[in-house]
């Protein structure tokens, strides 16, 4: 396709699409592997992987077969109705994890909004009336739904919506007195990134989950680790919070899990699901026999010692290539698996726009950081020439 075609698609979107994002001046139509193709046939190494979603690379073999046969099949089933991947899916979650129970949606916000409901319901059942309170760290992000949002820290996005969720306390991350102080006998439930993602990826201590687990069980409050971001082997291990020896009451997931496909799911503990009854929470589309067929690949792929080790190697290949190149603009790097955040002594915003015309995405976390979030299955030859890339955009050498 051509320039004009482009513009036209571009103008369309302008015209039409409510502008909640502000979206790169090109038209993405392919993809494959680690690779994303627009209309006029450029090729990009894609790092942002749709935001931590293409965790097997664009249109895995594996997860596209198990898409159409199941789109052959039966492609919608509501949740009045018994249906095989559902079933097969909240098995092996439970079996992969803490989890006893799985309730699916289809988004990250939705499984948030959920785990807050759930927690709700929970303290209210057990304890009666007033013990609501939700605690929430500093910098974190949920999801931008009221609830999602109530528990997210950032001023901006909350301002023009309040009033939000009542009794949301937030607090500094990692700040070990600060949590003892905040998770009282009012405290209903804790909501937790293992590490940040939006925020900027930075990391929960160990020690300081280790209090945020001790200070729930002493007062009868939920541990919720929001795992949408790290969860599916980003960080190295199944889940993020498995690098610790905590574990949650509740844990969210999204983004990796539907292949592609919009799929939420909100894992709990038997001791939270015997709080629930039919009618306390619903999806239509949920759980739906589509996103669990491609979630059931993604996640017997991702669960794999060979991935989880292949992640780790090619976490460290790319962090020591990075350092190498010894940036003067380069502050920090923090590499936890394949979630990297490479913090700047400037804005990190022009370097996400511009990189397109190197022939590489990425994303930024906050205002200083590039983050960098490829398919799990990179290759060390695509991070090689992820790198060639990379210095020549961040030197200004003309693409
Ligand atoms: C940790 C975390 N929680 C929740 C969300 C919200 O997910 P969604 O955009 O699917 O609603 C995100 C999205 O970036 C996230 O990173």
């Amino acid at each position: 396709m051509d320039k004009n075609n482009t513009q036209e698609i571009i103008q369309k979107e302008k015209d039409f699409v409510l502008p909640t994002y502000t979206r790169l001046p090109f038209v993405l139509t392919s993809g494959k592997g680690s690779y994303v193709y627009d209309n006029e046939g450029n090729q990009y190494l894609d790092f942002g992987a749709g935001i931590a979603v293409s965790a097997l690379g664009h249109c895995d073999d594996e997860v596209v077969n198990a898409i159409q046969q199941q789109a052959h099949t039966l492609s919608h089933v509501c949740n009045l109705y018994h249906s095989e991947p559902h079933a097969h899916l909240a098995e092996k979650l439970c079996q992969h994890s803490f989890a006893d129970k799985v309730f699916f949606s289809n988004s990250g916000a939705e499984a948030v909004e959920a785990a807050l409901k759930f927690a709700r319901k929970y303290a209210h059942t057990k304890y009666g009336e007033g013990k609501t309170r939700l605690v929430a760290f500093s910098n974190g992000f949920h999801g931008r739904t009221f609830g999602a949002l109530s528990v997210t820290d950032r001023e901006k996005y909350q301002a023009p919506f309040r009033p939000l969720v009542p009794d949301v306390e937030i607090i500094p991350l990692n700040d070990i007195e600060a949590a003892r102080t905040a998770i009282d006998d009012n405290t209903c439930a804790v909501i937790v990134e293992a590490v940040q993602g939006e925020g900027g990826i930075f990391p929960a201590s160990e020690e300081f989950l280790l209090t945020l687990r001790a200070s729930c069980t002493r007062h009868g409050a939920l541990l919720i680790m929001d795992e949408i971001q790290t969860g599916f082997g980003r960080t190295g291990k199944l889940w993020a919070h498995q690098h610790t020896s905590v574990q949650p009451d509740i844990m969210t997931l999204a983004k990796a899990l539907g292949g592609g496909l919009p799929m939420g799911a909100t894992l709990m503990t038997d001791a939270v699901a015997a709080c629930i009854e039919v009618g306390d929470h619903g999806s239509t589309f949920g759980g739906g026999p589509v996103a669990a067929a491609a979630a059931l690949v993604v996640l017997e792929r991702t669960q794999r010692q060979d991935m989880l080790d292949h992640v780790l190697e090619m976490s460290a290949y790319l962090t020591s290539e990075i350092t190498a190149l010894q940036l003067p603009q380069v502050v920090a790097i923090r590499s936890h698996g394949l979630m990297i955040g490479i913090e700047l002594d400037c804005k990190a915003k022009p370097f996400y726009e511009t990189a397109h015309h190197y022939g590489i995405l990425l994303l930024t976390a906050g205002p200083n950081v590039i983050r960098l979030l490829p398919p799990l299955t990179i290759t060390k030859v695509e991070i090689d020439q992820f790198i060639q890339a990379f210095v020549r955009m961040i030197s200004g050498v003309k693409p």
